[in-house]
């Protein structure tokens, strides 16, 4: 959950260092903490909060070391205070440790190392690693062995980096279930759990794999697997610039990510589309497509988010490619035993490709003999190194908590997938021609509805102080309606349910008053009529309503408060334009109530526990 970076070379780790935690705070961001060895002696420097938080208080300290590793915290095990933060020291303070994940026997190991005599000084899982590295330390093995030892007691999650003043020629870094990787320089090495940490540096990478150690020097590394057998990685060269990975001038990431739709989810389908033949290229499923195509049954398995795009991706994949398609939650899946058929192919979605429950899932579905497909942003993420074969949704880095360019690219992706397999199944030339000609007109209609932002913050403005949203939408736009939900509680943290609208008469219209805002979802399309009535059932209830409507519609003006039209397109399509007015509003009211927008309270990008 938490980013990690270390340093080892010729420059001053300290502003490295710095620099780096910056780029990962997005990733969790309760406490920061560096280590490092200066003048012989190791050093810790922490604090709750921002990085920015630690870096003032490191200006007055002035320190040179070329060996040092940072932490961003996100808690799982003890309250985010200073002393819980990582680094963590041994009991003679000269080795430190950071970690990622969590250890989950750490109070069998704690009992034992108190019982000869280690005491402990935080609520953290994490420091078990530190003292149970120690005491090997002391029973005169070297530092690699001493990690080796002590991981073999320790069960559960970890991304761990390590530096200790009797071995100050190296960083000791291993991985299981957390991200990390090794950053080439010339001179120079890095460890970082996201390459965005150390890109300013390096874009030679090199992915660690669960169960591997590796020594860091500052002229070399060297990796060895759980058996302890030395091998070769390969070096990859990562193609993010910097300038990807900045605000680009917006005060928010979130807005400026909103505002990349149009080219995101072009370049989503950039080479992928094929609009004379009505059909799509998928290189990712060229290995898998017979076993795709004669598959039973389709799961989308995902969290959040991913999951609510994984519901618009079941009703496009069973209009058109008619296969029958069921989405389940991650979290759920893993632990029912599900029932899984070597002819079920399943589509794992995530953003970050980390998510814990995504991963485990998908693990377990492939131990099951399904096929098992990834549709993943980060490009080397776990899931998309897990998967059998999948699909890369190319949105580019999603840095703010609340997912928005990944969610419209999710949908674009899996448009592609159910336009591939419905062409291939039977449907005619004319009508996919139909359906890439109106994903092509996509980065168009978004970019008009991009126009509206002013309009948006103004609505934004009248419905601040309400305390309470429901989202109602039909068909294809049901989904849209809980992303649009989840939208708004996680960065308003406004109360906000969404509903499929027709089930709002089965309870949720009890709710109804002069105080309760409904926003629909109401373009023109098949199920439009059906959707009116449900508006003047909440009219009839004094209830305001806010819609989001088609520019051909002039009808719906007189039935609601507040309008914002949007261009047309075919209902599979729709979702990809209906929440881009939503991602709109809760950004605006966001903000409009002073609230930290791109790191809201209490979540982090990348959920790496279950
Ligand atoms: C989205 O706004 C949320 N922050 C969250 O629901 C997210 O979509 C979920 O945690 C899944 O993440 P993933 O796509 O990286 O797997
Ligand atoms: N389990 C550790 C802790 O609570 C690490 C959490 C993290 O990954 O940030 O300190």
């Amino acid at each position: 959950m938490c980013g990690i970076i270390g340093y080892i070379g010729e420059k001053n780790c300290i502003p490295i260092i710095i620099n780096g935690l910056k780029r990962l705070e997005y990733r969790g961001y309760d406490s920061a903490g560096l280590g490092f060895i200066h003048n012989g002696n190791a050093h810790v420097i922490k604090s709750k909060g921002k990085v920015s938080i630690l870096e003032e208080k490191i200006n007055s300290n002035q320190y040179f070391s070329s060996l040092g590793i940072g932490h961003t915290r996100w808690a799982t095990h003890g309250i985010p205070n200073e002393t819980n933060a990582h680094p963590h020291f041994n009991e003679s303070k000269n080795l430190l440790i950071i970690h990622n994940g969590i250890i989950e026997n750490y109070q069998t190991i704690k009992t034992s190392l108190s019982n000869i005599g280690y005491k402990f000084y935080t609520e953290t899982d994490s420091e078990v690693i530190a003292h149970l590295i120690d005491s090997f330390i002391h029973k005169g093995n070297t530092l690699l062995k001493s990690v080796r030892l002590a991981l073999s007691e320790v069960e559960g999650t970890y991304g761990l980096a390590v530096i200790y003043n009797g071995e100050a020629d190296k960083i000791i870094a291993a991985r299981k279930g957390s991200p990390l990787v090794i950053g080439v320089g010339d001179g120079e090495n890095f460890i970082a759990s996201d390459v965005s940490a150390i890109l300013a540096h390096t874009k030679q990478v090199v992915y660690l794999e669960d169960g591997e150690i590796v020594e860091v020097y500052k002229d070399k590394f060297v990796t060895r697997t759980t058996s302890d057998e030395e091998i070769q990685k390969e070096i990859h060269e990562i193609s993010l610039s910097l300038d990807e990975i900045d605000k680009g001038g917006y005060s928010h990431f979130m807005l400026k990510e909103i505002m990349e739709q149009p080219e995101s989810v072009r370049n989503s389908m950039r080479g992928r589309l094929l609009i004379p033949e009505g059909s799509a290229k998928l290189g990712g499923l060229d290995n898998v497509i017979e076993r795709l195509l004669n598959c039973k049954r389709i799961i989308i398995s995902a969290c959040g988010t991913s999951w609510h795009a994984g519901l618009v991706g079941e009703y496009m994949i069973e209009k058109y490619a008619q296969i029958p398609t069921e989405v389940e939650y991650a979290s759920e899946f893993r632990y029912r035993n599900p029932i899984i058929h070597p002819d079920d192919a399943i589509f794992f979605i995530s953003q970050s490709g980390e998510t814990a429950d995504t991963l485990a899932a998908m693990k377990e579905a492939k131990n099951k003999g399904a096929l098992a497909l990834g549709i993943c942003n980060v490009v080397g993420s776990s899931i998309a190194r897990e998967s059998l074969g999948g699909v890369y949704i190319h949105a580019g880095p999603e840095i703010g908590v609340a997912s928005t360019k990944a969610f419209t690219s999710q949908l674009v992706v899996l448009a592609l997938i159910a336009l591939l397999l419905s062409r291939k199944l039977g449907m005619k030339a004319e009508e996919g021609k139909c359906i890439a000609e109106h994903m092509d007109q996509l980065p168009d209609k978004i970019a008009q509805i991009l126009k509206l932002n002013s309009e948006i913050e103004f609505i934004a403005s009248e419905f601040q102080d309400a305390k309470n949203f429901l989202y109602l939408g039909r068909g294809f736009n049901f989904p849209v309606a809980l992303e649009g939900a989840l939208k708004l509680k996680e960065i308003s943290y406004i109360h906000a349910e969404g509903y499929p609208a027709a089930e709002m008469k089965h309870g949720p219209i009890a709710l109804i008053d002069e105080n309760m805002p409904a926003i629909f979802i109401a373009p023109k399309d098949s199920t439009y009529d059906k959707i009116i009535s449900n508006i003047q059932e909440v009219k009839a209830r004094k209830g305001r309503i806010i819609a989001i409507a088609s520019e051909s519609d002039s009808e719906i003006d007189h039935l609601v408060d507040y309008t914002i039209k949007i261009p047309d397109t075919i209902s599979m399509l729709m979702p990809i334009l209906t929440v881009i007015p939503l991602q709109l509003l809760a950004y605006h009211i966001a903000v409009k109530k002073g609230l930290n927008v791109d790191q809201p309270r209490n979540l982090a990008k990348s959920v790496t526990v279950e």
